[in-house]
């Protein structure tokens, strides 16, 4: 139900952790007026190996507090939690939900030698939802699957280039360059904060796909077609909760280029 939602409220947005920033960043992007309310469950992260009952009660606690703290609309700023729980959210909330999942459709469409990799949490790649998604839209191309164990713990430690990080990201990446992928998603929302490092593994010609911008549209769309947009004139605040350490969270922001608000 998108009828009467209140322009002026925040936008509420969660991920495990400080992926979401990533998504954060697209969407003050695209909507630079609207006010943001970032929620890091930092004491539960990551959510990539946990059981799907785990992260949708926590999606649900965490959507209750948002929702709250006065949300017109959440974002689930996590594939993780958007394949384990956003058809609950919706069943059990009444405001708008928009998600994220792997970005099968749109790197089928760029590829042209066949062959995609998807990057992505072993949770989300576990479920019938990630199998809908190739179903639905491989058509003929094959889609290679990485579980990347160990990447969300990287970007959550602010280490995204160093010796052991390159070492970790070449032995998921180069089965798939070899696999003659010329596309890969970023089908988790920690990894586009890897990019610069993917870059420098697989050179200029590979391209690393990345959903936050299409989910930040896709948001903007609600929020327009709901009447919905915040009409202020100067740039929304982003306010910053999280379950763990407000002083690490804090510190975590930094690492990644965000502003200590
Ligand atoms: N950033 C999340 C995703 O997009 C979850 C990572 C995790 O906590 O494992 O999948």
């Amino acid at each position: 139900m998108t009828a009467g939602l209140h322009a002026a409220a925040p936008i509420g947005i969660f991920d495990s952790g400080v992926g979401g920033l990533s998504v954060l960043r697209a969407l003050q992007a695209q909507l630079p007026h609207e006010r943001f309310l970032y929620y890091a469950d930092t004491a539960h992260c990551p959510y990539g190996e946990r059981d799907v009952a785990t992260i949708r009660a926590r999606a649900e606690a965490i959507s209750a507090e948002l929702i709250a703290a006065g949300a017109k609309l959440i974002v689930v700023a996590c594939n993780t939690a958007t394949i384990a729980a956003i058809a609950h959210l919706r069943a059990r909330f009444e405001l708008p939900f928009v998600g994220m999942e792997p970005g099968v459709k749109p790197a089928v469409m760029a590829s042209r030698s066949g062959h995609v990799g998807v990057l992505a949490t072993t949770r989300s790649l576990a479920g019938e939802r990630f199998q809908a998604l190739v179903d639905a839209h491989a058509r003929g191309v094959t889609v290679h699957t990485r579980a990347c164990s160990g990447w969300v713990e990287r970007v959550e430690a602010g280490d995204l280039h160093s010796p052991a990080c390159m070492a970790m990201l070449r032995g998921d990446v180069q089965p798939l360059i070899e696999a003659r992928c010329d596309v890969l998603v970023l089908g988790c929302t920690h990894f586009p904060f890897l990019a610069p490092a993917l870059r420098d593994l697989v050179g200029p010609d590979i391209h690393l796909l990345d959903t936050g911008p299409a989910v930040a549209r896709q948001a903007a769309r609600v929020l327009g077609d709901a009447a919905a947009l915040n009409p202020a004139s100067g740039p929304g605040p982003t306010l910053w909760r999280c379950s763990g350490s407000d002083h690490d969270f804090q510190q975590q922001r930094r690492l990644l280029g965000f502003a200590a608000t």
